[in-house]
């Protein structure tokens, strides 16, 4: 398939040399040392390696890099603006609305990416919207309250 260098991530044109076989995931994590997308079950079945692509939720472990190139690619680094967390960001802190954290960046950019296309949604919404997403330590109550006080909020695109 050949091979890429270069990627719109985070706003950025960022220089890489990679195989576009490989998964977005990997080139974000090892080339370009962006850890928070996490590598959860490495078959798109979990969702801790979520990451927005034109502004879609995208599970980066299935997604190979040669298929988002001139996509902009958007990381959990990539949220918060001028030193200010996102508010999804700044929701899922006041609603503790994580454990061992290793879910929780995907977890939010699955949020921000369901609350572009439903700006309001109600709880049935929220796990619809959500479905896929696996939280090995239960926090799902206050996940789903974080995601109903950042849409009260207003958060943004
Ligand atoms: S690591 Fe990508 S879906 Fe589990
Ligand atoms: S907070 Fe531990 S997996 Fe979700």
């Amino acid at each position: 398939m050949g091979r890429i260098t270069v990627l719109d991530v985070n706003g950025a044109e960022r220089r890489v040399d990679a195989d576009a076989d490989r998964t977005l995931l990997s080139v974000l994590r090892d080339d370009l040392d962006l850890t928070g997308a996490k590598y959860g079950c490495g078959e798109g079945q979990c969702a801790a390696c979520t990451v927005l692509v034109d502004g879609q939720a995208t599970k980066s472990c299935i997604t190979k890099a040669g298929s988002v190139a001139g996509k902009r690619i958007v990381t959990i680094e990539g949220l918060a603006r001028n030193g200010k967390l996102h508010p999804v960001q700044e929701a899922f802190l006041e609603a503790d609305a994580l454990q061992c954290g290793y879910c929780t960046p995907g977890m939010i950019m699955g949020a921000v990416s369901l609350l572009r296309r439903t700006p309001n949604p109600s709880e049935a919404e929220i796990s619809i919207g959500m479905n896929g997403h696996i939280c090995r330590c239960g926090t799902y109550p206050r996940i789903v309250s974080a995601i109903r006080a950042a849409s009260k909020k207003g958060a943004r695109a």
